[in-house]
């Protein structure tokens, strides 16, 4: 690392965190209402006022968790992805969605003479202080920014030839493309640039069987999407508007593709 400093990969989805944190001030000033005598169980207000204070509090322990990860835990969860894949050091490797380059200078920090490309479109509502030259100053602060180049485009219409990468990679991405149709056309994107015999990735809070399954489609046969035990918990609280997990699969070599 250069010059002691730290990179900073933003704080995610940060219009939900503060519309959290707002959430847990109310949540907080009527717990100590409550805890002060102003209302009690009896009142009228209590019918309101219970559950917003129960609904503020689980928000305030969501919005602190969601902080904790995107300063501590996703760095440290990045290099389990990453560990997904047999790396040579000489891959030419994608990150769609870079963002403030989390995944991309992970990977380029596995590379020896390979090289490792961002592509984003630098919503700020996806990620805080999200844009270009944060990732360069990141890649910088990491020692790798001579390994990456970062471009500006959208997941839907990728800027590069079929078959231009050995690697692509994926993060909290892909979700935020609204449309069903739109995140296959995205997937198929990532199946259609990366080259035979090469590796696919994807980390996504929703969607990632859908994703594995297009992938399938697009010819990775043994496209798969795995999630752990709390990712199924996640699942069951949240009625399946969340679902943490990553898909991962090959493209056949012809090679290794099997005779007729
Ligand atoms: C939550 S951030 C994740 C950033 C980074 N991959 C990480 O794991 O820290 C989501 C990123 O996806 C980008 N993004 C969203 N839709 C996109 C699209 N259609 N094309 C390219 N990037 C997109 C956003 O601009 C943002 O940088």
């Amino acid at each position: 690392m250069k010059d002691n400093q730290t990179p900073n990969y933003g704080l995610d989805a940060p219009i939900a965190v503060r519309n959290m944190l707002i959430f847990a001030v109310l949540g907080i000033s009527l717990l100590v209402a409550r805890l002060l005598g102003v209302w009690s169980r009896q009142d009228a207000i209590a019918v309101v006022a219970r559950p917003l204070m129960l609904a503020g509090i689980s928000f305030g322990v969501m919005a602190l968790w969601m902080i904790y990860d995107s300063k501590v835990g996703k760095i440290r969860e990045r290099e389990v992805y990453l560990d997904q894949i047999d790396w040579n050091g000489n891959e030419r490797v994608l990150d769609v969605g870079c963002g403030l380059g989390l995944f991309l200078i992970g990977a380029a920090k596995r590379l020896s003479t390979g090289r490792a490309v961002g592509i984003d479109k630098w919503q700020q509502e996806d990620l805080l202080g999200n844009n270009a030259e944060g990732t360069l100053r990141n890649a910088m602060i990491e020692g790798v920014v001579d390994k990456v180049e970062v471009h500006t485009g959208d997941a839907r219409q990728l800027p590069f030839a079929d078959s231009s990468f050995d690697v692509v990679l994926s993060s909290m991405a892909l979700h935020n493309i609204y449309s069903a149709d739109e995140r296959q056309i995205a997937v198929r994107e990532i199946a259609r640039v990366l080259a035979p015999g090469g590796r696919v990735l994807i980390v996504d809070v929703r969607h990632t069987s859908a994703y594995a399954a297009t992938l399938r489609d697009a010819g990775l046969s043994d496209a798969r999407c795995v999630q752990g035990m709390f990712s199924y918990l996640i699942t069951l609280i949240t009625f399946g508007a969340a679902g943490w997990g990553y898909v991962i699969g090959s493209k056949v070599s012809p090679a290794s593709a099997p005779k007729e």
